[in-house]
């Protein structure tokens, strides 16, 4: 084969290459000249029959001309590649500046938006969220809480006790309130502390007021000098924003807790107008709330000492104020777990509270 012929064997193929359309064009491309039977194989099997002088002649230019292709192919792959590439990002593309389009179904349970809302009012005056586990020891339940075993507070939690416990070791409960975390933060490492604790709570209870598993939401802050104004004040700055009226008006009643000395149960003041509750208005009252400043025994059994630390804990029914902000009428719906009420009153799990949006938009 001459020379001639070779450049133009060599310019086919090229050209063939670049014009193959995807991969798989361009194997075929490849395999038709370089495959062991293609076009240019079959010419290097016929350097074998050469004389040695032809032979060096013709081998150098049928490498060139194998060279030549095998660049060519390569090319075409890249380019192919890079195509293919582009392609698929701009298929993959998004929008980000689109909105969001709405979910059609699932909301979140107003016990869930209550936890966000509250949190969040709590967040912005420097609490940290802790949590516990829903099953106790009697230990924290209830001892370190300054309720031992023979006090009659221990009936008035009406608890749930699990299987287990045997001879002086008491069994396994679910947490009457969530107070224990109180004790488990404490025991944890060294004030000062400021926490809240939302979270599932267990009774033996159940009426139109009561359910067996409710929420509460506990508040400890403990430091050098924290006193009862501080408890006050932030709890009134709490009822301000969640009910999101300046006009809900506090009561703190003298009350009594074991583990907080003094104490007080705090109500708020509603009405209701055409079977609706309106909180902030009126002259109703309603407990929300228990509190009082953490009793120096229960620091003791916790680890701190009573003579450098000093505050304030509460308790609040959660499921109680989400009732009053949304206006749910009965309490045991609240658990009945029927959709149709949950597309009623619950919220998009798109919005979340925060103080620069409104906490309940
Ligand atoms: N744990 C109490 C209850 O469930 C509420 C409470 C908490 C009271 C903290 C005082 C301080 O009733």
């Amino acid at each position: 084969m001459d020379r001639d012929s070779i450049d133009r064997l060599g310019a086919e193929l090229a050209a063939a290459a670049d014009a193959a359309a995807d991969t798989a064009a361009l194997e075929a491309v490849r395999v038709a000249a370089l495959g062991k039977k293609g076009r240019v194989t079959e010419l290097m099997k016929g350097l074998g029959a050469m004389a040695p002088e032809a032979r060096r002649a013709a081998g150098q230019s049928l490498n060139q001309l194998r060279d030549r292709i095998e660049a060519a192919i390569a090319a075409r792959a890249e380019a192919i590649r890079r195509r293919d590439r582009t392609a698929k990002l701009a298929e993959e593309k998004v929008d980000v500046t689109l909105p969001v389009r709405p979910t059609a179904e699932g909301k979140l349970h107003p016990v869930s938006q209550v936890i966000d809302e509250v949190t969040e009012i709590f967040a912005a005056m420097g609490f940290v969220v802790a949590e516990g586990p829903d099953i106790e020891d009697d230990f924290h339940n209830f001892t370190a809480l300054n309720i031992p075993p023979e006090h009659p507070a221990r009936q008035m939690h009406d608890t749930f006790y699990l299987a287990g416990g045997a001879g002086s070791n008491a069994p396994p409960l679910l947490r009457t309130h969530t107070s224990p975390v109180q004790v488990r933060t404490m025991q944890a490492g060294p004030p000062p502390y400021r926490i809240v604790v939302p979270g599932r709570t267990y009774r033996r209870d159940s009426d139109q007021t009561h359910t067996p598993m409710f929420h509460q939401i506990e508040g400890l802050a403990i430091d050098r000098s924290i006193t009862m104004g501080h408890l006050k004040g932030c709890l009134e700055e709490f009822a301000r924003a969640f009910f999101e009226s300046d006009q809900v008006r506090m009561r703190f009643r003298p009350s009594h807790f074991p583990f907080t000395e003094p104490s007080a149960e705090v109500d708020i003041n509603y009405t209701v107008e055409n079977g609706v509750v309106r909180v902030g208005a009126g002259e109703r009252w309603m407990e929300i709330l228990g509190c009082g400043m953490v009793h120096p025994k229960v620091l003791e059994m916790c680890g701190v000492d009573p003579a450098q630390w000093q505050g304030f804990a509460f308790g609040m029914g959660l499921d109680r104020i989400a009732m009053l902000k949304y206006g749910i009428p009965d309490l045991r719906t609240m658990f009945e777990g029927d959709l149709r009420w949950l597309a009623h009153y619950g919220f998009s799990p798109l919005d979340l509270p925060s103080f620069g949006q409104g906490l309940s938009r």
